[in-house]
């Protein structure tokens, strides 16, 4: 029986072939390759979506962190808070761009920041609170900007994996003062290579991120801010992140489907954190079990595929690890050991699905 692969892009590919073809023959014809008519639309046509003024489109979600990071960060303040579940990116940011990093514990049923520990970590030092909107999940904003502004810290959300999320305040990514965008190929609006975006309604910070991403440029060949570089989408790129936006809500309603159906079909043994609404827009099926190791040896035998998200806690990576001797996160680590993902795609077929759901009922 062929395996249930954790993604598979090769299945949007092969249906969206002929589509893509045009596309870039449409790009080819223009004669634009960079900062052209496809890049310009792209960036209205994501800010509208997400509602906010500007979007900035970037070369990777990392670099659209790390310039959102700069632009935002206050005079004076050099310290970044983030939480250390999320795949290290934030902090890899942070640290390019020459700040410190603290963490903040998570919340056991969200995996997202736990507002109280973040509390723990601010004072006058602090200009930046990462918000990462994990597995698909809308993060309680709210709660964090609530704490954060008292401390005169503005508040980035990391929408890399919860593009199109939808709260009672809105879209993810125009709930804060910034947010970042990944359009690596497995997110949930994925390009054929890597690109990103900011996305803010402050004037000042899309301003500033505009100037990074193209050398410090404020005219052309001159450069009127240092610390440039470097960082834009192709028209390629552009022109495929378009298209594709136009059916990003249907995807994310399919990939809520399979997640719903893993949670129907799961025993007590396996808790599959929730995605039963506009909230949540299922890039990952995580599941939380004390079973974790008798899981995946039962799902590989029947051929399912899965991995963790993520493995090593940012203050235990190898790299890191010396300047947080000491350091406890005990949500954070107890997640550590006991989150398993399992495989969720649009293209995920309807009897795969189902493969899943017997191996989960079976457990
Ligand atoms: C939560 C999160 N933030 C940031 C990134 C970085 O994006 P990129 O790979 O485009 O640099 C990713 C994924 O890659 C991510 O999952």
């Amino acid at each position: 029986m062929d395996p249930v692969r954790i993604n598979d892009l090769s299945r949007a590919l092969s249906v969206e072939r002929a589509a893509l073809l045009e596309t870039f023959g449409h790009v080819i014809d223009s004669g634009w390759l960079v900062h052209g008519p496809q890049h310009a639309a792209f960036e209205a046509e994501l800010a509208e979506y997400v509602g906010t003024s500007d979007a900035v489109a970037v070369a990777s979600g990392t670099d659209a962190l790390e310039l959102a990071l700069r632009a935002a960060m206050p005079a004076g303040r050099d310290v970044v808070v983030t939480t250390a579940n999320c795949g290290g990116y934030s902090a890899t940011a942070a640290r390019r761009a020459g700040f410190r990093v603290r963490y903040a514990d998570i919340d056991a049923e969200t995996m997202c920041i736990d507002a109280a520990s973040l509390e723990t970590q601010l004072d006058a030092s602090v200009g930046v609170v990462v918000v990462t909107h994990l597995y698909g999940r809308a993060a309680d904003v709210g709660a964090v900007r609530n704490v954060a502004t008292k401390h005169g810290a503005r508040v980035l959300e990391d929408c890399a994996q919860a593009i199109g999320a939808t709260t009672g305040q809105g879209r993810v990514g125009s709930l804060a003062d910034v947010a970042a965008f990944s359009f690596y190929p497995t997110k949930n609006l994925g390009a054929l290579g890597d690109g990103g975006a900011v996305l803010t309604s402050d004037p000042g910070i899309a301003t500033q991120v505009r100037e990074l991403r193209q050398y410090g440029w404020q005219g052309k060949y001159t450069v009127g801010r240092d610390g440039g570089r470097n960082s834009r989408l192709d028209e390629l790129q552009a022109a495929v992140l378009r298209s594709r936006l136009g059916y990003l809500d249907r995807d994310n309603a399919r990939r809520r489907t399979v997640i719903g159906a893993y949670a129907a079909a799961s025993t007590d043994r396996v808790r599959v954190l929730p995605a039963d609404g506009p909230w949540h827009v299922g890039h990952l099926a995580v599941v939380v079990t004390e079973h974790r190791d008798q899981l995946r040896e039962h799902l590989t035998a029947r051929g399912i595929g899965t991995d963790v998200h993520y493995p090593v806690p940012d203050h235990r990576q190898p790299a890191w690890s010396a300047e947080f001797v000491g350091l406890s996160l005990p949500v954070t680590e107890w997640a550590a050991q006991r989150i398993l993902s399992l495989p969720v795609y649009p293209g995920l077929r309807d009897d795969e699905v189902e493969r899943v759901c017997d191996a989960l009922a079976t457990f």
